[in-house]
């Protein structure tokens, strides 16, 4: 058994697992500034690689984090994370993760009245529509991504003039279903703010830039994360989404991520299975989180 999961039955704490995965064994920082918050409140944190041989019927409750590799394992993930919540609480819970996997639930925000980056929605099986060639043709950039993706994984951007055919496309996806979006500039030139929820309630905001030269914000292409105050305005938006969408209010954790264009937020993801929570970065956000994770043991 892994070193990380076997813990001691005498101490008869509550026992938490925080999920990481194998190219993580440590967790994040968020996650390590969280644990002695919840050693002062009892309870005993782990920090679990999800594919490590386990017996997670141990803990009290397993609590995503930073399982990076999700979207590289995909059925190995979705099968561990049913069999696991099974036999234990997960949180965010099963039903939320498999539904926040797939981006098209932007296209369910689009419908409630959610701005987001225009998009067109390609199944693997189906055929792009002449109507929306001509919406693609009409952005002057635009960036393809997969459905399920994370960390900007096989996101590419285009210009207009050299953009693949349908077929080009499907091939570079794989046949997977993916997104054709309109690149927006304002994440370069402004920026992408993280709006973090801890049980619903808006905690902190952080405003990420991509590396001069690239258009990811993450960290592994050398992109930046600073804490931000946004305006009155800016809550006032990503308090409306969060009341939108009521896997926020329901969850344990959850970053909006939105640029803001034409003095409007364009949502580009609500993220519930693994976001980074940047709990440094937020006055109190690490002791909130703890007193969140205690709150649902
Ligand atoms: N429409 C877009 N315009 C400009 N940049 C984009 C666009 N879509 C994605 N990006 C860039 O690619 C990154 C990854 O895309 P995102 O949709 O956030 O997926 P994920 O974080 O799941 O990989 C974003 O953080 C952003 O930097
Ligand atoms: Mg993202």
């Amino acid at each position: 058994m892994d070193g990380a999961c076997a813990g001691d039955p005498s101490r008869k704490m509550k026992r938490v697992a925080l999920i990481t995965y194998a190219g993580l064994l440590d967790g994040g920082e968020s996650e390590r500034l969280v644990l002695p918050y919840l050693a002062a409140a009892g309870v005993e944190a782990s920090i679990v690689d999800w594919s490590a041989a386990c017996d997670f019927t141990q803990f009290n409750l397993v609590i995503l984090r930073t399982c990076w590799d999700y979207h590289l394992r995909g059925t190995e993930f979705t099968g561990w994370l049913q069999r696991t919540a099974q036999t234990v609480p997960m949180l965010n819970d099963v039903e939320t993760v498999l539904w926040n996997r797939n981006k098209f639930y932007l296209r369910e925000l689009q419908a409630l009245g959610i701005r987001i980056a225009p998009t067109v929605f390609v199944r693997g099986s189906e055929a792009i529509q002449a109507e929306e060639w001509r919406q693609i043709r009409s952005w002057k950039k635009i960036v393809v991504k997969p459905a399920v993706s994370a960390t900007a994984h096989k996101t590419w951007p285009f210009e207009s003039a050299t953009l693949p055919s349908g077929d080009e496309l499907k091939n570079k996806m794989q046949g997977e279903p993916f997104l054709v979006q309109q690149f927006i500039p304002e994440i370069e030139t402004q920026g992408e703010i993280s709006f973090i929820y801890i049980d619903g309630a808006y905690s902190h905001a952080v405003l990420k830039r991509p590396a001069a030269g690239d258009f990811r914000v993450q960290k592994d292409f050398g992109g930046s994360a600073e804490s931000f105050v946004p305006s009155a305005a800016q809550i006032e938006q990503a308090q409306a989404i969060a009341a939108a969408v009521k896997h926020v209010g329901d969850s344990l954790y959850c970053r909006i991520d939105a640029v803001e264009k034409d003095g409007k937020l364009v949502l580009m993801e609500v993220e519930l299975i693994e976001p980074e929570l940047f709990l440094g970065l937020g006055d109190g956000a690490a002791e909130r989180f703890a007193i969140a994770i205690v709150r649902r043991m």
